[in-house]
């Protein structure tokens, strides 16, 4: 081999040494590549309780495991020399005109994982051409909300309350401040048992005991973020120092029914969606009383442990209702591949819920407008290399291992409407 002295006018465009960033946030959501690394800043950087709250899931967290086995089990099938430039990922959804196949999925206590909260939601949502749908649990009111992005397309996650008047006092609200879609949330008429938030001793406002302060003392930043803004608070509930139990409690209905959802559907006059769907008995009676579309969903995880992956669901209630009724789906998501399998596996759209909010907590609101990002891009690839223009191009021919729709139960048909 030949040597020569380096010739320091050849290396000079190797050697590229960038300035330190001063701004540490931006710098630190641009090194993460993809949601994972989002979420290994958010730990960082979060208090162990609320950050739990976001990661947790009911019991053995089996549900939640299988919820993103499910999804990556599937194989996506490449498709050479099809000549796409650059792929269409707009759609339409609950009437309206999406930038992407996604949204943001209604989280409670947002603030507390984030003090920037809904409101950092719904801006980089507007800012994404994607809808923003805000939570009965939220920490910003519906009229902050839709003021902090009035171009945003908003939904309204609703839990049926016991007092059916302050049930229709909020989706009144909701409505007058130009929310299209309601969410009406089925799947709680208790709450799963979060075995990390017993753990942490979870409360809402986070309560100062020693070990709070011990796990603040290396997270200033969220310790800063939260003692110098506004406390967060339930913008839909009056008492705000009640233990998550103890509030769940006053909250949620377990004597809700089908009658009670078929009220609801009388009283809102725009778009109607049930959430917590997994099985083709619930699809028929969510139907039944007029819904305009499906979320179907197993909470993340963080209900009926050891329910079905919502995956299998997806194929179980897409058999049921046909190709025509909107299914949403969510719980699991954690990629842009994985909203491309979920749109192939029959969805029409898709939530994101702890991925938008590992971006919250990793950097505000630029933290979620790095997470939309991440997924957006592993998006185009995905079809890029499945040869797909569009998102209707999105179908089961484009994937292997889907789970199937379990062969119909003759008992449970029979348990009619
Ligand atoms: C609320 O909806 C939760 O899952 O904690």
């Amino acid at each position: 081999m030949k040597r020569r002295l380096p010739d320091l006018r050849e290396l000079a465009p190797l050697l590229q040494f960038d300035l330190p960033r001063l701004d540490r946030v931006a710098a630190r959501l641009e090194s993460a590549a993809d949601i994972w690394d989002l979420r290994r800043i958010a730990k960082r950087v979060t208090p162990t309780a609320p950050f739990d709250y976001v990661d947790g899931a009911a019991l053995d967290e089996r549900t939640l495991t299988k919820n993103r086995e499910a999804l990556g089990n599937v194989e996506l099938r490449p498709r050479i020399l099809h000549g796409v430039d650059a792929p269409d990922t707009s759609t339409t959804i609950a009437g309206a005109r999406t930038r992407l196949p996604f949204g943001i999925a209604p989280t409670g206590y947002t603030r507390m994982m984030h003090s920037e909260g809904e409101a950092a939601g719904v801006r980089a949502a507007a800012k994404a051409g994607i809808p923003f749908s805000l939570s009965t649990m939220g920490t910003t009111s519906v009229e902050d909300v839709a003021q902090a992005a009035p171009d945003s397309t908003r939904w309204f996650q609703l839990y049926l309350w016991k007092d059916r008047q302050r049930s229709l006092d909020l989706i009144q609200r909701a409505a007058a401040s130009g929310y299209e879609t309601l969410l009406v949330t089925v799947d709680t008429p208790i709450t799963g048992q979060r075995l990390r938030d017993h753990r942490n001793g979870l409360t809402i406002p986070p309560r100062l005991t020693l070990g709070t302060i011990l796990d603040a003392s290396y997270r200033p930043g969220w310790w800063f973020n939260f003692l110098t803004t506004e406390p967060p608070k339930y913008a839909s509930l009056s008492n705000t120092s009640q233990s998550l139990a103890e509030m769940t409690k006053t909250m949620f209905d377990p004597t809700l029914d089908l009658d009670d959802l078929r009220w609801i559907r009388e009283q809102w006059n725009g778009r109607l969606f049930v959430k917590g769907i997994l099985t083709a008995e619930d699809a028929r009676r969510a139907q039944s009383v007029g819904a305009d579309g499906l979320v179907v969903s197993n909470h993340g995880g963080r209900q009926l442990d050891r329910a079905p992956d919502s995956l299998t669901s997806l194929a179980e209630v897409r058999a049921e209702v046909g190709p025509e009724m909107e299914l949403i789906f969510d719980s699991g998501i954690m990629s842009g591949t994985d909203v491309v399998t979920a749109l192939c596996a029959g969805a029409d759209f898709v939530l994101i819920g702890r991925a938008y909010l590992y971006g919250l907590m990793a950097g505000g609101q630029r933290g979620v407008e790095r997470a939309i990002e991440l997924i957006e891009q592993e998006i185009l690839t995905a079809m890029g290399l499945m040869g797909a223009r569009s998102i209707t191009d999105l179908g089961p021919e484009l994937v292997r291992g889907l789970p199937q729709a379990p062969a119909a139960d003759r008992e449970l048909r029979t348990d009619a409407v």
